[in-house]
């Protein structure tokens, strides 16, 4: 039995020779965990140029794996440590993007062949894409969505929300499993993203959008574009940009760059205090990354509450489920915020398995009550929580 989900949204770069270069993408995607990459020692070699330099790697790999094997900086980590950032590995996120053979492709996804001419630079001209999944109202917002707007809507839908591929965790518990690890969709410039986002939000009588995901934040130049391109087509100030994102690539100049690109709202999900919850809930099995990830992710909190609290509205993300984090993680989590800011509008979470890869049950009703009344005890003004019913601040 198959369920085709390889078939349907795996960029397989060996698909058309029916071959496989152990690129990867369909083991991360496959939503039943039915598939593995065994290791094959490759005898032949390709001669490729990149660069202007003729080099030999093995046949049958993807070209980010020819740019390693000649010494190239891969990185899935963090973007400042490598010469290439490749973090979603399935063709999603467009990030890893080169010129090939004069025409600009996924070097995640590409097969390095015989005679092929790489070019780490993107041609001057070039204008970045993203894969961009279901674009719709949505009814519930994220945690950025501010609690007034939620009281006070007059709509089925909050925001607009649009969903693009690629993600830099592997969080077992993913909702959104199949558009975060999709490698085959259209891929939009900024200009048609926001053109799209911009028809729906008219048709809808919105005035709120949300990019998420996936982590909307992996590809900076496409996003801080798509921005750009969403307020000269939006102009009016009642029009709000939010983001929903894992935080851990927001440094600073990244969220100062955002803001003045038009951003308003963070909505920024914290997964965690100690580092192996953290580990457990995003999926990262390399410590030192999850660390770096975890403390990018607070930091950006602080940063935005100390530095853009009258101009951006913040919301953060706390997920529970007892098989994740404890009450007492969750008692410190809301302390900490506390000391960041007591005003910033947080949102319990209720974690469980999504469709696929975990199997852990929605925590009650009680438990979340109390995590919510655990967060309000931390002295947090507005806290809000989403369960199988949804729990508003408290009349404080
Ligand atoms: S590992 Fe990559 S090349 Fe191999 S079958 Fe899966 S998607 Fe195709
Ligand atoms: S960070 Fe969000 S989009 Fe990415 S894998 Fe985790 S839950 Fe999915
Ligand atoms: S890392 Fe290649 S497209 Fe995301």
């Amino acid at each position: 039995m198959s369920c085709d989900a390889c078939r349907y949204f795996v960029a397989c770069p060996g698909a058309d020779e029916e071959i496989c270069i152990g690129c990867g993408a369909c083991v991360q995607l496959c939503p039943n965990e039915a598939l593995e990459l065994v290791e094959v020692k490759r005898e032949k070699v390709v001669h490729i140029e990149v660069d202007g330099k003729l080099r030999s790697v093995p046949e049958r790999i993807s070209v980010k794996e020819a740019l390693w094997e000649i010494g190239y900086k891969i990185t899935a980590g963090l973007p400042a440590e490598g010469e290439l950032y490749a973090p979603c590995g399935v063709g999603a996120c467009w990030n890893c993007a080169l010129e090939i053979d004069g025409e600009v492709r996924r070097a995640c996804v590409t097969e390095a062949k015989e005679g092929m001419k790489i070019r780490t630079d993107l041609p001057r001209d070039w204008v970045p894409l993203r894969i961009v999944g279901p674009t719709a109202g949505h009814p519930v917002g994220g945690v950025g969505t501010p609690w007034e707007v939620r009281k006070n809507a007059k709509s089925e839908f909050l925001e607009i929300c649009c969903l693009v591929a690629g993600c830099n965790f592997r969080c077992p518990q993913c909702h959104n499993w199949m558009i975060t690890h999709m490698g085959k969709g259209r891929a939009y410039t900024p200009l048609e993203a926001a053109e799209m986002l911009t028809r729906v939000k008219k048709e809808l009588k919105l005035d709120r959008i949300i990019l998420s995901g996936g982590e909307i934040t992996l590809n900076r130049a496409w996003l801080i574009q798509l921005l750009k391109e969403l307020r000269k087509l939006n102009p009016e100030p009642e029009t709000r940009l939010h983001i929903s994102t894992n935080a851990s690539l927001l440094t600073e100049d990244y969220i100062d760059e955002l803001i003045d690109a038009g951003l308003t709202v963070f909505g920024i999900d914290l997964k965690g205090l100690h580092i192996d919850t953290f580990m457990r809930i995003t999926g990262l099995k390399n410590k030192e990354l999850a660390q770096r990830c975890k403390e990018n992710a607070w930091h950006a909190v602080d940063y935005i509450a100390h530095h853009y609290r009258e101009k951006v509205f913040i919301g953060v993300g706390i997920p529970y489920n007892e098989e994740l984090i404890s009450f007492e993680e969750i008692r410190r989590i809301g302390r900490e915020i506390y000391n960041i800011d007591p005003s910033i509008q947080t949102s319990a979470m209720s974690y469980f398995s999504g469709d696929y890869r975990s199997q852990i049950l929605p925590p009650s009703l009680d438990e979340m009550k109390t995590v919510h009344r655990l967060l309000e005890e931390a002295g947090l003004t507005t806290v809000q929580c989403f369960a199988t019913e949804f729990i508003p601040p408290s009349e404080i």
